[in-house]
């Protein structure tokens, strides 16, 4: 089945009110977006669905809610300062900046992600890569850092400058002590954290893709070095199969999370918590052939990683990055510590010593990429019925039920069913134009349920629920509807056996 182009995807996410393009009636700001009544509630939804599995069903992890502008030391200790850079070129000519990697990856197909400034200007000058424009060369590449700049506090100075979090992280491991001290954790154990992040991407694109203003959703998951090879709970994933992309690899190969152990391509940790995120995508509905693993080459590692994958969603362009997912070493806190004269460490009481604690696997979720895979995934154009149908999973479906009066003359009756589901569910009313033509406007949003209120139903206490994945129909008792649609939304019951009541 065809899936729309990241444009065509654009333009449907803003007709159904899912995404906007941010300031548009002053011609747009590239690379900001702001979501609309139905993108807040699928955004809300996966946020609290990573949140739900992830912190409030372990007991291993714990959640914080850090600044988003944080002290700048923070952002030197972490090397963000200094090495959180992309390489910039400029067109001689019209002046147009470009991201280089991404230029070459779309000019000339090579995949040059993370490598030097001085193999990037010769890959320029062999290639005779020029502006795409208007042709004329490109300058020698610079280092551009993508980190915000503002200012706290009545002065403009030096002094007074400050950034925006380019990553949720690293509040986490500043507030690493302050969570040890007053949160009784013990090692292995997370920190999570879900909020803003901003880039000041050279080259915004792909619509939600690469923003310069998105929310992440990241873990932190501190063991003791000693011991990071014990991993207790890797026996719960060990037989899942995943796609993965070595590195060096042309084709990528379905093994289990055990094998990649086995291997030695990833530590046992690593592995469970790769797991886990591939699992949740799988739950909520992506389907196992369009998710893979990518290895990264040691030369494209970040600064503090030993080793790391990312989760790649197969979008109509391509396989592209939504999750990326390191062993962050004792790189943070060994440098937090240095640069703030703090002691981070943890008091084993058992061995009677003082640790510092080593992240095994730092699983970072984009909030917007997840979303975007959700849509992809969820989008069919369903020749039979002639319209979209988002195929939501019903727990990510940003409205659950959409009440209609079968005529205008049920309004009253119609609305007192909706008054009585709002209070538990997303609900929308609709009563302009004919059923068929609401029924596809649901579709279009991706409502799980539609409840049509008809003269029959007024006699005998029923209205009709209509399921919007096989557009079957079945008579529910009114006074039973809001528990019925509960239990479908949760996956207690099954549509078909109300039909069978
Ligand atoms: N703390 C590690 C970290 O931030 P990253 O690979 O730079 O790692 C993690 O980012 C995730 O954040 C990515 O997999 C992606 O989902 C999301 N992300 C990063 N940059 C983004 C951007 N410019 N726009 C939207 N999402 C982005």
């Amino acid at each position: 089945m065809a899936k729309p182009s990241i444009e065509e995807m654009a333009a449907f996410a803003k007709k159904k009110g899912l995404v906007y393009p941010s300031s548009e009636i002053y011609g747009k700001l590239a690379g900001f977006w702001d979501f609309g009544p139905q993108g807040v509630e699928l955004k809300n939804n996966i946020k609290r669905l990573f949140w739900k599995r992830f912190v409030w069903e372990r007991e291993d992890i714990v959640g914080i809610d850090g600044a988003i502008i944080t002290h700048p030391r923070v952002w030197e200790a972490s090397g963000h300062t200094e090495k959180f850079n992309d390489i910039m070129l400029v067109c001689t000519g019209c002046k147009e900046k470009y991201r280089a990697d991404l230029l070459i990856a779309d000019v000339l197909g090579k995949d040059v992600d993370g490598v030097p400034i001085e193999r990037i200007d010769h890959i320029i000058e062999n290639e005779r890569l020029a502006c795409p424009k208007c042709n004329k060369s490109l300058s020698k590449g610079a280092a551009f850092n993508l980190m915000f700049e503002t200012n706290v506090g009545a002065g403009k100075d030096p002094k007074s400058v400050a950034y925006l979090r380019p990553e949720t992280a690293q509040v986490i491991f500043t507030d690493f002590k302050q969570v040890l001290d007053t949160a009784r954790v013990r090692l292995p154990f997370g920190i999570a954290q879900t909020g803003k992040a901003f880039r000041n991407e050279i080259s915004p694109r792909d619509f939600l893709f690469r923003s310069r203003e998105f929310e992440q959703f990241e873990i932190e998951f501190f063991v003791d070095g000693k011991k990071k090879d014990d991993c207790p709970l890797l026996a719960d994933v060990a037989d899942l199969t995943v796609a993965v992309l070595f590195d060096g690899a042309k084709e990528a190969e379905t093994i289990t999370f055990k094998e990649l152990v086995a291997r030695k391509k990833a530590g046992p940790w690593h592995a469970y918590w790769l797991a886990g995120f591939c699992q949740f995508f799988l739950d909520y509905g992506i389907r196992p052939e369009s998710l893979r693993l990518r290895e990264h080459a040691k030369d494209e590692l970040a600064h503090y990683a030993a080793a790391c994958f990312d989760i790649e969603y197969r979008f109509p362009s391509g396989w592209k990055e939504i999750h990326g997912n390191a062993d962050r070493t004792t790189f943070d806190l060994d440098r937090h510590a240095e640069f703030s004269g703090k002691e981070l460490a943890y008091f084993d009481e058992e061995t009677r010593e003082k640790v510092r604690p080593y992240v095994a696997s730092e699983p970072s979720q984009g909030i917007e990429r997840a979303l975007l895979a959700f849509l992809y995934e969820a989008y069919d154009d369903d020749k039979e019925r002639g319209n979209i149908v988002l195929r939501f999973h019903p727990q990510l479906a940003p409205t659950k039920v959409a009440v209609f009066p079968l005529v205008g003359k049920l309004d009253a009756e119609a609305r007192k069913v909706f008054g009585t589901l709002r209070k538990a569910f997303v609900a929308q009313f609709d009563r302009s134009g004919s059923i068929g033509r609401r029924y596809a406007r649901a579709d279009e949003l991706g409502i799980p349920y539609c409840v049509t209120v008809d003269f029959e139903g007024l006699e005998d206490g029923t209205v009709t629920v209509r399921d919007r994945e096989t557009t079957a129909q079945a008579r529910v008792r009114t006074r039973e509807l809001a528990e019925v649609l509960g239990r479908l939304l949760e996956g207690g019951i099954a549509f078909s056996a109300l039909m069978k009541e």
